[in-house]
C-alpha cells in the first residue's frame, strides 16, 4: 500500500553568495495513499527542493513532513538511511553505474542490506515488469535512453517503496519513449498501490497523473484533478488553461 504523504508550513531556505533564496515558502500540499502526482511549475519553483525533502536527502528549516505513519522532519540522522531505503527515487539523468551490469544496477541499492528475498531473483522480476527481459547482462552504454531509464526506475522499485519520487524522469527522452515512461508508472502503481510524486514540465506527462500541483516561487498557485473520462486533448486543453499566461 502507498503512504499519505502531508507537508505543512514547509520553508525550505539555501544560503547562497548572494545571500538567502526561498525555495519553498511555507507550503502545504496532501496526498492520498496510491496518488499520482505531477509537481510543475516554472525553473527554480522548488519542484525538486519539494521532492528532496519529502525523500529526506536534505532538511526543511521550518514545517512539517509525513510520509505514512513517519514525521520526516523528525528523524534523527541515524534513523535516515532506514527511511531512504523505503522511497524509491528516480531521477532525470539516469544515475545508472556504467561498469555494472543492468541486472546488478537494479540490486545494487540492497546489496548491502540483508533482505528477506533473493536480491538477483527480485532485480530480474522487475526488469520483466519494466519490459526489459532479456537485457538482464547488458551494460548501460549498451542500451537506448528510454530503456536506461527503465532500469533506472526497476532500481528505485527493488526496496518495494510505498513511495516512488521522479525528478523529470522524461527529461531526456523524446516524448513518445517519455510517454511509455509515464504509462509504466502508471501501470506500476496500479499493480503496487504506490505513491507517486513525479516534478515534470511535460504537460503531456501531466495529463497522465490523477492530479497537478504547480508551484511558483516555492508556492502552490494550483492543485486541481486531471479530468478523466476525456479525450487526451481535451484534457490536455484544459490543464495548459491552468498555466499562468506569458
Ligand atoms: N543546493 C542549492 N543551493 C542554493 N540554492 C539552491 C539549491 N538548490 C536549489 N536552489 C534554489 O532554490 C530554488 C528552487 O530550486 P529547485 O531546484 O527546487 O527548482 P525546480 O523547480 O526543480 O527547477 P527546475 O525546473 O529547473 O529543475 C531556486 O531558486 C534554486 O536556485
Ligand atoms: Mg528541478
Amino acid at each position: 500500500m502507498g503512504y499519505a504523504i502531508e507537508l505543512s508550513g514547509v520553508t525550505k531556505r539555501y544560503a547562497t553568495g548572494e545571500g538567502q533564496v526561498t525555495a519553498l515558502d511555507d507550503l502545504s500540499l496532501a496526498a492520498e495513499a496510491g496518488e499520482v502526482l505531477a509537481v510543475m511549475g516554472p525553473s527554480g519553483s522548488g519542484k525538486s527542493t519539494l521532492l528532496h525533502l519529502v525523500g529526506a536527502m536534505d532538511r526543511a528549516d521550518e514545517g512539517t513532513i509525513r510520509v505514512g505513519e513517519t514525521e520526516v522532519s523528525a528523524l534523527s540522522s541515524r534513523e535516515l538511511p532506514a527511511y531512504r531505503q523505503r522511497i524509491g527515487f528516480v531521477f532525470q539523468r539516469f544515475h545508472l553505474l556504467p561498469a555494472l551490469t543492468v541486472e546488478d544496477n537494479v540490486a545494487a541499492p540492497v546489496l548491502p542490506y540483508r533482505t528477506g528475498y533473493d536480491k538477483h531473483e527480485r532485480a530480474r522480476e522487475l526488469l520483466a515488469a519494466v519490459g526489459l527481459t532479456g537485457k538482464e547482462r547488458s551494460l548501460p552504454s549498451g542500451i537506448s535512453g528510454g530503456e536506461q531509464q527503465r532500469v533506472a526506475i526497476a532500481r528505485a522499485l527493488i526496496g518495494a517503496p510505498g513511495l516512488l519520487l521522479a525528478d523529470e524522469p522524461t527529461g531526456n527522452l523524446d516524448s513518445a519513449t517519455g510517454a511509455g515512461i509515464v504509462q509504466l508508472l502508471l501501470e506500476l502503481r496500479e499493480a503496487r498501490g504506490m505513491t507517486v510524486l513525479v516534478a515534470t514540465h511535460d504537460l503531456v506527462v501531466a495529463s497522465r497523473c490523477d492530479r497537478i500541483v504547480r508551484l511558483r516561487d516555492g508556492r502552490v498557485t494550483d492543485d486541481a484533478p486531471v479530468p478523466k473520462g476525456r479525450a487526451p486533448e481535451r484534457v490536455l486543453e484544459e490543464i495548459s488553461r491552468l498555466q499562468p499566461g506569458p
